[in-house]
């Protein structure tokens, strides 16, 4: 108990030196501008989209910068002191991008737009769609890097960003709350029962996705006669 308490206090004063340091300060100002950058991109092609489909493939974009308690935590448990160039070098997702979409097929296109432009640039792709984490966790992360323009000079910066369909993110934010409940009595049947949810909502956004393709088949035969 003392040693945990000792620990806090170390971490409190940690994290209120760090807020204090101007390099730190400056590359989360960097990291929200790369955000901002992802942000436009996005809703420019969903804007683009819903003229020319009369549709919105996204639904919300949520993003944050990590917090400081949580960047110098994942430093720690990797091994990495707490400094600024460790941030930049072995941390990817200080900037991160939540891109919800209506459907499956929509995550893949604006995917694919979103790397073709000339100024973004492919870190790592994980695809937990096609690949599903065990637990049943589902979504297609990228991690771009991305150049954002200051007054004296250009930097780059890697930006998490993380597509869903709204089935999936209510899956993958109930299972989050769940996991910090620590005093769940059985915690595989949970665990079972979150897969099984899971694999419905999988076959749910399948659903919804073959009546959208039915639908735009029915209005292109509409547009022909
Ligand atoms: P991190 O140390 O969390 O960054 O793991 P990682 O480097 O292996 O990255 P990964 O791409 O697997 O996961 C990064 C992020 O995806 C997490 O911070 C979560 O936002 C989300 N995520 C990954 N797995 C799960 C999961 O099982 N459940 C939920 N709710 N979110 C997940
Ligand atoms: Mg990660």
């Amino acid at each position: 108990m003392e040693n945990q308490n000792q620990e806090l206090v170390l971490m409190v004063e940690q994290v209120e030196a760090l807020k204090q340091a101007k390099p730190f300060v400056e590359l989360m100002m960097y990291n929200r501008c790369a955000i901002r950058e992802i942000e436009t991109k996005l809703r420019v092609l969903d804007e683009e989209f819903s003229i020319r489909a009369d549709r919105n493939p996204i639904q919300t974009i949520k993003s944050r910068v990590k917090k400081p308690i949580s960047i110098i935590e994942k430093l720690q448990r990797r091994g990495y002191e707490v400094t600024v160039q460790n941030m930049q070098e072995h941390l990817t997702d200080i900037a991160g991008v939540r891109v919800i979409c209506s459907f499956i097929e929509d995550i893949y296109k604006l995917a694919e737009l979103l790397l073709s432009q000339d100024d973004i640039i492919l870190v790592e792709i994980k695809d937990y769609i096609k690949n599903p984490k065990p637990n049943g966790y589902r979504s297609l992360h990228l991690i771009i890097e991305i150049p954002i323009f200051l007054s004296h000079e250009k930097k780059h910066m890697r930006v998490e960003v993380q597509f869903r369909t709204i089935a999936m993110d209510f899956w993958a934010s109930l299972e989050h709350q769940l996991k910090y409940k620590k005093k769940i009595e059985n915690p595989e049947k949970i665990a079972n029962e979150l897969k099984y949810c899971a694999d419905v909502i999988t076959e749910v956004d399948m659903r919804m996705q073959d009546i959208r393709y039915m639908i735009d088949e029915v209005e292109k035969k509409h547009d022909k006669s």
